[in-house]
């Protein structure tokens, strides 16, 4: 790996990839990507820090010369933070623009999974709703909260999900949404979504987000692409991830208009943490989107199919009820590229 922020190849040969590991199992997955990165194309690696490791030597938890290389390269690969997430992860989805953050919940075949039948892809509200940081302590008993939902960040998704759902041949998408209670928020958001599909042509309809959850683990298949308000799209993925076989299955794309940073849906896993054991796979299938960003697309697929044949006929980590390493996993996904 190269050091310096400031090796950009905007127009040059070579992509520039940022690559931030963070804390915990980021530690480990993020090299297993990096060498499965390596192995499919012709990358530039600048590696640089944040977390909570950063915030204890440095005093801060994400550097500013991070957020510019975050800010620069063409795209970046992000592992995970501990309890200083939100000062990292927030500011890093900012500094590529990110918009919307696109979560896939698929079971695999040969991975036991609650629902084997989920195939979902959320898309979710990536910079407001109620993590745009406006919460405050008034007394010792109140503390509150303010929401914000803007028109032209929902119309923005709403255009993103409509070009989404052409693109890949979706039906249409569905909106998860509490306008029954929030009125004034998710009706604005809800009420904007469903105006861009009209105006696009594209079927839309709307489900209240509390019986999602439950129609979704009953039966996953009568959704498919699912638009969601910030907060609803990040418990709702992790619910997915329950029914498709954990955590470690679950990559993500925070997509902005010129570069993405991609990362798993897990966090730094302090359980395992330093046992070697964490499932790579979220990070891989996260490297896959980061490639296809780039307009690598036949990179992409070379690693998805890689790391499915590897979860169809293993070795697989403890997560999904194997004995293998992350590198045992790693080194036969590198075998079949
Ligand atoms: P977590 O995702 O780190 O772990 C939840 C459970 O899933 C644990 O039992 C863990 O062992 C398991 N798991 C997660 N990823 C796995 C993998 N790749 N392979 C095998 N097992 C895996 O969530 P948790 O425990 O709620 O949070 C731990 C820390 O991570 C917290 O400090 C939290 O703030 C941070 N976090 C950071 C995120 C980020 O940086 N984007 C996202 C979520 C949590
Ligand atoms: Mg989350």
């Amino acid at each position: 790996m190269t050091e310096g922020a400031n090796t950009v190849t905007d127009g040059g040969d070579v992509p520039e990839i940022a690559v931030i590991p963070g804390d915990g199992i980021g530690q480990e997955v993020v090299p297993a990507a990096v060498d499965v990165l390596d192995a499919v194309g012709d990358y530039e690696f600048t590696e640089a820090e944040a977390g909570d490791a950063t915030l204890d030597e440095t005093g801060e938890a994400l550097p500013a010369e991070t957020y510019d290389l975050a800010a620069s390269a063409d795209a970046t690969l992000f592992g995970a933070a501990g309890e200083s997430a939100a000062d990292v992860i927030l500011p890093l989805r900012e500094a590529v623009g990110s918009f919307v953050n696109i979560r896939p919940a698929r079971a695999y075949p040969g991975v036991d999974a609650l629902r084997p039948e989920t195939d979902l892809v959320f898309l979710r509200e990536n910079t407001e709703g109620v993590y745009a940081g406006h919460e405050d302590r008034l007394t010792d008993d109140v503390s509150t909260l303010t929401r914000v939902v803007t028109q032209s960040a929902s119309r923005r998704l709403g255009q993103f999900a409509c070009e989404f759902v052409e693109e890949r041949g979706y039906d249409g998408f569905t909106v998860a949404h509490k306008a029954n209670v929030m009125r004034e928020t998710d009706g604005l958001f809800r009420d904007t979504v469903l105006a861009e599909a009209e105006a696009a042509g594209v079927d839309a309809d709307t489900v209240l987000m509390d019986a999602f959850a439950t129609h979704v683990c009953l039966d996953p298949e009568q959704f498919d692409v699912v638009v969601c308000p910030n907060l609803a799209g990040d418990v709702l993925s992790d619910l997915a991830a329950g029914l498709v076989g954990g955590l470690g299955l679950l990559p993500s794309a925070n997509v902005g208009p010129e570069r993405g940073l991609f990362e798993p849906v897990h966090g730094t896993a302090p359980d395992i943490a330093g046992d070697g054991v964490a499932n790579p796979s979220a990070t891989l299938l996260s490297a896959a989107m980061l490639v296809e960003s780039l307009g690598d697309d036949e990179a992409g697929a070379q690693i998805r199919s890689a790391v499915e044949s590897v979860l169809s006929d293993g070795p697989r980590t403890p997560d999904l009820g194997g004995e293998a390493t992350t590198e045992d996993v790693t080194d036969a996904v590198l075998a079949r590229l």
